[in-house]
């Protein structure tokens, strides 16, 4: 293929278009490089949203300036929003008016929150955390003595909760499931976070939602009322898939796509939060939202449309940390056998998931040397002995010969 003779456009200039569009660079891709995203910033990456920026006030990070962008040859719109694609024609048409053609085409759109729209309209202020106008909207509420309602005890609710904490706010934290994390697929690392934020002083409200936005707080799914100033829902994401739907693609809880990122559109692609993936971990198609996969597939799948062979074998690996604590989790512990090496009382422990024998997930408390050995396990599908896992004095890097 000659290459400088194509035009790419992406669409989504968050972190998997950026770092999409950068690959495609470092190939020595030569054509045409249009990328389009509708925030008005210059792409960035998102852990510094619910981590940085909310408990040091810091200011954001961009991946590359706009001079760096047009330095790369990178053909930047930011603030635009593509509304339409013809695939026939191959033009994607924005908004304002504008059309830009490709011959091929990544989209990169990501996810939004999943809203409770039922909460919006009340007195109580109501937030969301996605994007960074949000963090900094946010931040500018959660101040001194403001008594916090978190809707929502996932990564983002409690990621908030410890800022909101160490911001001097009072917090509560209503959670739909039983407890906290739940995502995570681990009772043993439930209880040790919802442990942790108890001892700061974070109420927990389990198996329960915020019905009503009322004055003064919110009305509770059982009927009870809890005092609030600000209300903040992180309950989950949803697939960002208009510009999927313009396209004609099957509509389904994220754009499928292949080992190479690609659609079933010839030249159509799919990168980051949004493409719908088959995990081996998890032995189904999920979409793998997390930084390290907006890095590596987006990068992965930029070769691939070059002509390269890139097959990406997914691992979801993500890290979040709260007070003092690193948890790092990489693919599946739901339904899994659980090991715990270590005390998951105290400050440091790693959970090993066995399936049929076989590594396909693990969680680290403050041991992020074991996750990195961890996600080894896990990519090269090892099968240890269970005997050694479970032994303390066990050296895990050896499990790695296994
Ligand atoms: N009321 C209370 N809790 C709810 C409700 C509800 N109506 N609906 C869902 N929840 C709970 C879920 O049980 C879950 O524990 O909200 C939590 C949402 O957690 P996640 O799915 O992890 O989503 P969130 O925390 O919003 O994170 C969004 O950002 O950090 C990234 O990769 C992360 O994809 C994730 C995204």
């Amino acid at each position: 293929m000659a290459h400088g003779q194509q035009s790419i456009a992406i669409i989504g200039a968050g972190q998997a278009g950026g770092r999409a569009a950068e690959a495609l660079r470092a190939a020595q891709f030569g054509g045409a490089l249009t990328v389009i995203g509708g925030e008005r910033h210059l792409p960035y990456e998102r852990p510094q949203l619910s981590k940085s920026m909310l408990i040091e006030d810091a200011a954001p990070k961009f991946i590359r300036s706009a001079a760096e962008w047009t330095s790369i040859g990178v053909d930047l719109h930011v603030g635009a929003n593509a509304i339409g694609c013809d695939v026939e024609r191959r033009v994607i048409g924005l908004q304002d008016g504008r059309e830009f053609r490709f011959d091929k085409l990544l989209l990169a759109t990501g996810t939004r929150p999943r809203r409770l729209r039922k909460l919006e309209n009340g007195p109580v202020p109501v937030a969301y955390l996605r994007d960074l106008d949000d963090a900094v909207a946010l931040r500018g509420k959660m101040l001194d003595g403001c008594r916090v309602l978190l809707v929502g005890g996932g990564v983002i609710g409690l990621e908030v909760a410890a800022a909101a904490v160490l911001r001097g706010c009072a917090v509560t934290v209503v959670e739909a499931a039983d407890d906290v994390l739940a995502q995570v697929g681990s009772a043993t690392i439930s209880a040790y976070f919802r442990k942790l934020h108890s001892g700061r002083g974070v109420s927990f409200l389990l198996g329960l939602t915020a019905a009503a936005n009322v004055e003064g707080g919110a009305q509770l799914s059982d009927g009870s009322f809890c005092a609030a100033d600000l209300i903040l829902i992180g309950i989950g994401v949803v697939p960002s898939l208009d510009l999927a739907r313009s396209l004609g693609l099957p509509l389904e809880s994220g754009i499928r796509v292949d080992r190479s990122g690609a659609t079933e559109i010839p030249g159509v692609y799919a990168a980051g939060d949004v493409a719908l993936q088959w995990s081996h971990c998890a032995q189904r198609w999920m979409r793998i939202e997390n930084w390290a996969n907006a890095q590596d597939q987006a990068a992965s799948v930029a070769k691939s449309m070059l002509g390269g062979d890139q097959p990406y074998e997914p691992a979801s690996w993500f890290w979040t940390d709260q007070y003092d604590v690193n948890l790092q989790v990489v693919g599946t512990l739901n339904g899994v056998e659980e090991i715990v090496r270590g005390d998951a009382a105290g400050a440091k422990f790693c959970v090993i998931g066995l399936r049929d024998g076989e590594v396909v997930g693990g969680a680290t408390v403050n041991s992020p040397k074991d996750m990195a050995v961890l996600r080894r396990l896990v990519s090269l599908r090892k099968r240890p002995s269970r005997s050694d896992l479970e032994n303390p004095a066990f050296d895990l890097k050896r499990a790695l010969a296994s």
